[in-house]
């Protein structure tokens, strides 16, 4: 049996909508991570941060910067042993810098991902995937990158028939 595994990361707590700082319950990622799981039953695997970023929007950002300015890995929790059984991996991030999140590398780094699909998602503000299709492959050594799909974050609530015609093209493309 072929599994399929939804890994993101995604922050609560205070962001931007449409100019505005909000705070919120669930991030915009999780948001359409909750929605894939809904469309495909893949298991779900929040990637989370051993210290997390701050829930004030300003420090975030400058943490988030001095981690992509830094190159740094920083520590997870409750990761999985191995993604042994997984050989599809929808994997779902926020643009932060232009790019994933420094600790999607740190989880990218500690799986052997040879042969494994991933297929990437991402919520932004505007800058879309930017770099992140060519820094996932530099992390998950062995993939195989799929076409990703960009979520503007703001929208997350709204992204059912996207995110359905997405996942669809892949058995499109596998007849
Ligand atoms: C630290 C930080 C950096 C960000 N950098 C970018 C960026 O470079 N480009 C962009 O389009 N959006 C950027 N954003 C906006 C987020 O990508 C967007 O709000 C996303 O939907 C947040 O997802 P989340 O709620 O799952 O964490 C940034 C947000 C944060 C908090």
């Amino acid at each position: 049996m072929k599994k399929r595994l939804i890994a993101y990361f995604s922050r609560a707590d205070e962001n931007y909508f449409q100019g505005d700082l909000k705070y919120v319950e669930v991030g915009n990622t999780e948001i359409v991570a909750r929605k894939l799981q809904a469309i495909t039953g893949a298991d779900l695997l929040p990637i989370r941060m051993k210290a997390p970023y701050s829930s004030s929007y300003k420090e975030c950002v400058e943490q988030a910067r001095k981690d992509f300015d830094t190159h740094a890995r920083p520590e997870l929790i409750d990761l999985p042993e191995n993604l042994r059984d997984y050989t599809v991996i929808y994997l779902g991030f926020p643009n932060y810098c232009g790019t994933v999140p420094m600790p999607v590398l740190t989880f990218l780094e500690s799986f052997d991902f040879s042969g494994k699909k991933i297929r990437p998602f991402c919520t932004h503000e505007g800058g879309g995937m930017g770099t992140s299709e060519t820094d996932i492959m530099q992390s998950g050594l062995g993939a195989i990158l799929e076409m990703g799909v960009a979520i503007v974050g703001s929208q997350a609530e709204e992204c059912d028939e996207l995110l359905k015609s997405w996942v669809d093209s892949f058995y499109h493309h596998q007849e």
